[in-house]
């Protein structure tokens, strides 16, 4: 399951091979869709890349090798990686010698390949989500000559490379998967099909890359994971996630910890206890509910009812009584009735989410909601949502009013997208703060004043020192 490190040497060797053979000054662009365990893949071909002699641009215009990292997770996030290859075509015809690599959750379904293989002949590379550590191998052979590269594991569990190169988005804020796939196989979810089986590293690996990230001065690490509250039940030794979390509170450095995600079924008491005895970790717990109704529930496979997530709720706020919570919806599940769409909105009124990230249920082919019978029709989702929508802004906006003439810490991300003026960032639990400063607090803790709360940010002044 853990790749050999002769093999990884091997895919160094092709990466040396590639930079002789590409020349000086090529450029590398690479695109993502979908979750934050795909944005850590994407890191990984950017070090890859740079390793092979690219720069990473981000115009895809003056790209000499483009690489399509796609989601699967709704139809929509598939459709808009369509509509981006597509419009590849004219790049291609304009620079012939360029290379369009496609990989990620979408192209690792078979259909999906297939179709990639007949509508977008000037596509050169696919490859699945367990061949990550290929690519260099794939592109080497593709740029030496071979026909296009189709490679496809269909039914492969997964594996755990290590020692890959990494090219770092940011400069203060990282990723650090913990373990890969998903077990759990939730009746509307491809993840299962398109991730392979549970399989996390080892915690010697993780806590050289945590205390690596934190010696060069990295101010927020975020522990990735389908299902974090699973680390460890397929290790040798007994250690879970939260002894993992202690360990790494334990490394020196000023940094926060977060994690995602976790499945409510799997969050102990151990794991709620440490983060409320330790102060690296973030006091956000992001906790997908999917639905309030016990029915609903059980048809989506997730082994839990409205009476436990509520629970675990309480006992995490009576360990940290502020602490922030999030959540994700999926709305419109077959067979969902009204009043069981209504046992979610009760949950929402109950708990007081400070936001969620809802979705309207989206049927993956290959999976067994797909062929439940009692789809609902799209008008129906779609009103439900909006009331939803509606009701969940009222609470976020009175959570966030919590906030109004109180201090908080923020880890500066950059400048405001919609304020120039504006310095923006998140607190600790995960709240969007904006507020005016100079660019040198950039990758930095700021303490803010919270003046104002809207539905989706606070904003604020900075405070001395
Ligand atoms: N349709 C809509 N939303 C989905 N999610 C997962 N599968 C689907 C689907 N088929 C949502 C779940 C999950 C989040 C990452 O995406 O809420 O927690
Ligand atoms: Fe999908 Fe459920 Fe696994 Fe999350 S826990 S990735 S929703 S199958």
């Amino acid at each position: 399951m853990r790749i050999d490190a002769h093999e990884i040497d091997r895919q160094y060797v092709c990466m040396s091979q590639i930079k002789s053979i590409i020349g000086e000054g090529k450029k590398a662009y690479i695109l993502t869709f979908g979750c934050q365990q795909n944005e850590a893949d994407s890191e990984r071909f950017g070090g890859m890349a740079e390793e092979m002699g690219y720069g990473i641009t981000h115009e895809i215009e003056e790209a000499d090798l483009i690489v399509i990292n796609t989601c699967a997770i709704r139809e929509h996030a598939e459709k808009k990686a369509l509509s981006i290859t597509g419009q590849c075509k004219h790049l291609k015809t304009k620079n012939p010698s360029l290379v369009i690599a496609m990989c990620g959750c979408m192209v690792t379904q078979e259909h999906r390949a297939e179709a990639i293989k007949h509508s977008y002949p000037y596509v050169d590379i696919v490859f699945d989500t367990s061949m990550v550590y290929r690519f260099p191998e794939i592109l080497l052979a593709r740029l030496s000559g071979a026909k296009r590269q189709f490679m496809l594991d269909t039914g492969c569990e997964g594996h755990i490379a290590e020692g890959l190169p990494v090219h770092r988005e940011s400069s203060f804020k990282a990723w650090v998967s913990i373990m890969y796939g998903c077990n759990n196989f939730c009746t509307y979810c491809i993840v299962p099909y398109v991730r392979g089986r549970e399989r996390s590293r080892k915690k010697e690996d993780i806590l050289k890359e945590v205390k690596e990230l934190a010696d060069a001065g990295y101010k927020e690490i975020t522990l990735l994971g389908q299902n974090v509250n699973s680390y460890g039940k397929d290790l040798d030794e007994e250690y879970d996630f939260a002894d993992l979390l202690t360990d790494i509170c334990k490394i020196e450095g000023d940094f926060i910890v977060r994690f995602m995600t976790s499945h409510p079924k799997d969050a102990t008491h151990k794991l709620i206890d440490t983060m409320a005895r330790e102060p690296k970790i973030a006091k956000h717990f992001h906790l997908p509910l999917q639905a309030g109704n016990d029915r609903v529930l059980k048809k989506m496979n997730r082994h839990y009812d409205k009476a436990r997530y509520l629970s675990l709720v309480d006992y995490m706020r009576e360990k940290m009584p502020d602490i922030g919570l999030t959540t994700d919806i999926i709305v419109g599940f077959p067979t969902e009735t009204e009043e069981e769409f209504e046992d979610t909105l009760d949950v929402l009124s109950r708990v007081g989410f400070d936001n969620i990230y809802s979705f309207i249920y989206s049927a993956r082919k290959g999976t067994p909601a797909y062929s439940m019978e009692g789809h609902i029709p799209y008008e129906v989702q779609s009103a439900r949502f909006t009331r939803m929508l509606e009701l969940q802004s009222e609470i976020s906006v009175n959570r966030n009013r919590d906030y109004e003439g109180k201090p908080t810490r923020v880890l500066v991300e950059g400048r405001s997208k919609t304020d120039e003026s504006k310095l923006t960032g998140r607190n600790e639990k995960n709240r969007l703060v904006h507020f005016e400063g100079p660019d040198s607090l950039i990758g930095q803790f700021a303490n803010v004043m919270i003046t104002k709360a809207e539905t989706y940010a606070l904003f604020g002044e900075l405070m001395e020192g």
